[in-house]
């Protein structure tokens, strides 16, 4: 098993009044590929600025393989960090970009052109590299950045939305890239975001923070799935919530709850909650089917009616929003037939929604109540 490389040890960060870190621990495996994820100013770049050694905790720790460094210089430190902006330098070309930092270690010129060579392969940029910065795409400056952060051979690449400045094709081309080069170098990365999407397609774990605190740490599959709370659910993906009262637990697996202006819902009751619990149901869109007809009988479906009243064709999906009994509900649905083979699903159209009970999941009130006392 990967060792523990980096471990943050209740970190704490306040700029004046504020506090951007408010006693963080978690740690990261060697050779991870971790996302810090969450919406803006909840301190994704502090945390980054001080595994660095740019910012000082005002309490905790770093541990790096075993060894405390939170007082050892940025300059000491195996990390080397991509930021958003390129910060390539305008007048040398893309080989000495990429040379500069072991120019300024004085390594031998052997090594330095072996070196630089290595990168230009592993970024693919063999032949651009006698052209200077201006003479080339956003996408291809951030590979060089990336480049230049690897050819001293740092044991932690810190990237700091690193894509942030691209166009969306970009994004996703370059988001397989950073999948590639992180398989070739086999180092720890860890990339910021606060796009959820990028999080999920490269990351072996995520770490979503809000206002200085953790909330969750998982796998893309864990954090949307079973989310720990109505926060983490909401900014990964979208969901529909409900808010119920647990009425029974007629089978061994399941609760019923009881919603306002629904019948019972059934779900699964993985919280082991009793009658009378306050929770919160979320399902996501995407988990819910939409249909014209009723479905069939099915003593673990939820099926309600509904109407139609938003439809935006997305090409593979079309998301709706659809009034059940008094309730906006999002469904998408996804295309694997031809549209043209059924009548699509129209705007006021009469329909039947209906999700399997394992499809839902519970979080407690009080959990919610938590997560909305802003
Ligand atoms: N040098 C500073 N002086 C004062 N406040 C700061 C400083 N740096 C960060 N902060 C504050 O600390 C909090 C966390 O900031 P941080 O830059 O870490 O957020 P972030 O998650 O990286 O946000 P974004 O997604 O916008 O980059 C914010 O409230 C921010 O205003
Ligand atoms: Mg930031």
């Amino acid at each position: 098993m990967n060792p523990e490389s980096i471990i943050f040890e209740n970190i704490t960060k306040r700029f004046k009044e504020s506090k951007a870190l408010d006693n963080v621990s978690f740690s990261i495996k060697k050779g991870e590929f971790f996302s810090l994820l969450g919406p803006s100013g909840c301190g994704k770049t502090t945390l980054l600025r001080i595994l660095a050694g740019f910012e000082k905790p005002e309490s905790g720790r770093i541990i790096l393989d075993g060894k405390d460094i939170t007082d050892l210089p940025a300059n000491k430190r195996p990390i080397n960090t991509v930021f958003q902006n390129y910060a390539l330098f305008p007048h040398l070309t893309i080989w000495e970009n990429i040379a500069f930092g072991l120019r300024i270690a004085n390594r031998p010129e052997n090594e330095i052109k072996n070196e630089v060579e290595r990168m230009l392969a592993l970024i693919q940029m063999e032949e651009q590299a006698y052209k200077k910065p201006d003479n080339i795409s956003g996408g291809q400056k951030q590979r060089v950045a990336i480049a230049r952060a690897l050819v001293n051979h740092p044991q932690i690449l810190l990237l700091d939305e690193p894509l942030a400045a691209l166009d969306l094709k970009l994004r996703q081309k370059m988001l397989l890239d950073l999948d590639r080069i992180h398989d070739e170098v086999g180092i720890t990365f860890i990339f910021v975001t606060h796009d959820q999407g990028e999080a999920m397609a490269v990351s072996d774990r995520i770490a979503v923070l809000r206002k200085g605190k953790l909330e969750q740490i998982g796998t893309p599959v864990q954090v949307y799935e079973t989310p720990n709370n109505t926060f983490v659910a909401d900014f990964i993906g979208d969901t529909n919530f409900f808010e119920g009262v647990v009425e029974e637990i007629p089978q061994n697996d399941y609760t019923r709850l009881k919603v306002k202006d629904f019948s019972p819902i059934l779900c699964f009751n993985d919280k082991k909650l009793k009658k009378g619990d306050a929770v919160h149901l979320s399902v996501r869109p995407e988990k819910i089917q939409l249909s014209r007809t009723p479905p069939k009988e099915n003593p673990l479906h939820n099926a309600f009616p509904g109407v139609v009243k938003e439809v935006i064709y997305k090409g593979d999906h079309t998301h709706f929003g659809l009034n059940v009994l008094g309730r906006k509900i999002l469904v998408t649905q996804h295309h694997s037939r031809s549209l043209a083979d059924e009548a699509p699903i129209r705007w006021e159209d009469e329909v039947w929604i209906w999700w399997h009970a394992d499809n839902g999941f519970m979080l407690e009130r009080s959990q919610v109540l938590e997560a909305s006392n802003e």
